[in-house]
């Protein structure tokens, strides 16, 4: 029986990759190499230490852990500087009217993010209150795919794994999904997702309905 959803943020409520794309592309530039969107998609659902290590393989650079740390808080520095101006129209197509649904159907619906920022982009976005539970970078000390920060979640809410279902955009996410007994649904392509339960292109293609039907 499904009782709560879990959300991820970057991805699936509000496409965050663009902005983390200029502030990493920039660090990158500065470093003196070159930085692609195909090489940011690699940095999908990764934490910002180790997309920084991804970041820095990809130039060829090495750094001490100091200087790492310096350039992950100037990048987060600069990233901040775009969701700090973010609008609730930036809010992902069908994002904040399945939240609204699941809510009137007694879902319960908790955030799990990997990201630091996530209270800030909620708060932008106005949805903080649609959350019982927001589990998220702060919170979390094993990163996706290790299912922490959805057990995380169902614990806040009271539910067990096995009623929940996650929405997920990236590969570690659906694979913390499956390790913590739940059920998932990819937003995305079935190439990168298809591990999930089910896969569709965004929150808009789902409901309380289409969501029963996974039980
Ligand atoms: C994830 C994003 O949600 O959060 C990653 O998909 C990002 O790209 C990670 O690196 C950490 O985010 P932040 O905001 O803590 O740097
Ligand atoms: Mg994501």
């Amino acid at each position: 029986m499904i009782k709560a959803c879990l959300f991820d943020l970057d991805g699936v409520i509000v496409d965050t990759a663009k902005y983390h794309y200029i502030a990493w592309r920039e660090l990158a530039n500065e470093l003196g190499f070159e930085f692609t969107e195909t090489d940011n998609e690699r940095l999908k659902g990764v934490s910002r230490m180790t997309s920084l290590n991804i970041l820095l393989e990809i130039g060829g650079v090495n750094l001490s852990d100091e200087e790492k740390l310096r350039l992950a808080e100037k990048k987060n520095e600069n990233y901040r500087t775009f969701i700090l101006k973010m609008q609730p129209d930036e809010i992902l197509d069908g994002a904040k009217e399945l939240l609204l649904e699941l809510k009137d159907k007694g879902v319960k619906i908790a955030l799990g993010s990997a990201s630091k920022n996530a209270m800030t982009i909620l708060d932008r976005l106005e949805l903080t209150h649609l959350f019982e539970a927001i589990i998220d970078g702060t919170k979390v000390s094993k990163a996706k795919p290790d299912p922490e920060v959805f057990l995380k979640g169902a614990e806040a809410l009271g539910v067990k794994p096995e009623e929940c279902v996650v929405f997920e955009d990236a590969e570690a996410g659906v694979e913390a999904a499956l390790a913590g007994q739940m059920r998932c649904v990819g937003i995305g392509s079935t190439d990168v997702l298809g591990k999930a339960n089910l896969v569709i292109d965004g929150l808009h293609q789902m409901s309380y309905k289409k969501l029963m039907e996974l039980n």
